[in-house]
């Protein structure tokens, strides 16, 4: 059974931490298999599993059901549950009883966008309830109205600073690790050189902690919009629309189902059979 203990002895044995993120209970026995050091439930599935204009409708009460879907599929696994927007940002004790949700769902940590003096007491509160917090920096889609956009964080030495700045306060809240999205290589290098916790970046380059995508975008699944830090190891899209066409043919044309794909009665059966 994985621990949050993982995160810090990869990184001080040098070695790469390499997360995905899951939704399903197939998806994530596979990814068990694979040996994939833990797993993200992150609210991208309300775009990519639900179709959702974007990650701001998702509730709690709608992640719980992949979180326990993951966690029967990975029992092993070390499993986030990344924590919506607005479940977590009104008081600290709803936060609370949104983290402990995902946790009673099979969840082994959470994960919280942001640095604010709110969010840091609600990581304290969190870890000292036994919960584990992953926190999230950089570009933090939940607050994607207030950035502007999809903008890219961290290209100057004045944002940098203040990046890691507020990773560090992550770190001394009690977070086991932060998540660095959508930054220049050299800043995502910067903070992690300057962190005892490892990063986990994504779009940040090669020099964090650990890498995180989503497995959609890398198996070639999800096709709405491919992001430039995306690497398709797979082109699941076509290999489904083939294999579909394919049946389509055969049932039209009866290839499908065959004898094989049959159930036949022996003969003492088909006599017995009165229609
Ligand atoms: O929701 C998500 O999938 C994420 C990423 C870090 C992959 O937050």
């Amino acid at each position: 059974m994985k621990t949050v203990n993982l995160f810090q002895k990869l990184k001080d044995n040098n070695e790469k931490i390499a997360m995905l993120t899951a939704y399903d209970y197939s998806t994530a026995k596979v990814i068990e298999e694979a040996g994939i050091d833990a797993i993200l439930v992150g609210d991208s599935l309300a775009m990519v599993a639900l179709g959702y204009r974007d990650t701001y409708i998702i509730t709690a009460d709608e992640m719980k059901i992949f979180v326990k879907a993951v966690s029967k599929g990975a029992p092993n696994s070390f499993i986030v549950a990344d924590m919506p927007f607005m479940s977590y940002n009104i008081n600290v004790e709803q936060g609370l009883e949104n983290a402990s949700k995902m946790v009673k769902a099979g969840a082994s940590a959470i994960k919280l966008e942001g640095c604010n003096k709110y969010i840091l007491t609600l990581i304290q509160r969190c870890v000292e309830s036994g919960i584990p917090v992953l926190g999230h920096l950089g570009f933090t889609p939940q607050l994607m109205n207030t950035i502007g956009g999809h903008k890219i964080q961290g290209k100057t030495a004045e944002m940098t600073e203040e990046i890691l700045a507020n990773a560090q306060k992550l770190e001394a809240a009690g977070c086991f690790a932060v998540v660095l999205e959508l930054m220049p290589a050299e800043s995502a290098k910067y903070i992690t050189d300057n962190l005892n916790i490892p990063t986990i970046g994504i779009g940040a380059g090669a020099d964090c902690s650990g890498q995180i995508v989503v497995t959609d975008d890398i198996l070639g699944k999800f096709t709405d919009f491919k992001p430039k830090f995306v690497k398709k190891y797979a082109d699941l899209h076509n290999i489904v629309l083939e294999s579909i066409g394919q049946y389509k043919n055969e049932v039209k044309t009866l290839a499908f189902p065959s004898l094989e794909e049959s159930f036949e009665l022996n003969s003492e059966e088909r006599d017995k059979l009165d229609i």
